[in-house]
């Protein structure tokens, strides 16, 4: 298997369209399951497409199959934040967002960022399982007791100096 990662183009938008209505994807995630309108997934995706800030890859297996989505950003001068979805539940366990989180961290090293850090829900073990083995460490809970759908996650961090 070889994971490899791409720039996203507007063809795209196909794989965001089933990713973010997808319920188990969003249980793991967001926790917003109130079906998204095309209007809204046009919106964000544009958003993502255009902005030149953050960082957004596909994740393509054997350069063939689109698997998921891996996204890095800016969060301070020091810290770069990091996202990722294995959208298809078949590629789930099997080492592909390990591989895919491994590649990102290489070309962030490319950046001046210290360190990169990531929220996970807390009973999302296997998200946590496969950060933990590409070197990020727990370093506490963050509440948010506004937000009804996510009101407490994980947060982790990558020391890129080690
Ligand atoms: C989280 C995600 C990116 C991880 O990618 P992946 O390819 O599935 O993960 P990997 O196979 O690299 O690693 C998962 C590890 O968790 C372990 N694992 C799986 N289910 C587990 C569970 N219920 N409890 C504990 N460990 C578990 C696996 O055994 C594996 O460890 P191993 O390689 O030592 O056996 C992917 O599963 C995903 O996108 N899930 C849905 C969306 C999501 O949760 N995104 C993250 C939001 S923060």
């Amino acid at each position: 298997m070889r994971i490899i990662l791409r720039k996203l183009k507007p063809s795209d938008i196909k794989y965001f369209t089933k990713w973010w209505r997808d319920r188990f994807l969003l249980k793991l995630t967001s926790g917003v399951l109130k079906p998204i309108s095309n209007q809204e997934v046009e919106r964000c995706f544009n958003k993502m497409l255009s902005n030149k800030k953050d960082q957004h890859r596909l994740i393509l297996l054997n350069n063939k199959n689109v698997i998921g989505h891996i996204a890095f950003y800016r969060i301070t001068d020091k810290i770069c934040g990091i996202q990722i979805i294995i959208g298809e539940k078949k590629y789930w366990g099997k080492g592909y967002g390990s591989s895919a989180i491994r590649i990102a961290l290489k070309e962030i090293r490319e950046y001046k960022y210290k360190k990169v850090c990531l929220e996970v829900r807390p009973d999302n073990l296997r998200a946590i399982e496969a950060y933990k083995k590409c070197g990020f460490k727990p370093c506490g809970f963050k509440k948010y007791p506004k937000n009804e759908f996510l009101p407490i996650v994980l947060k982790m961090f990558y020391d890129l100096k080690e």
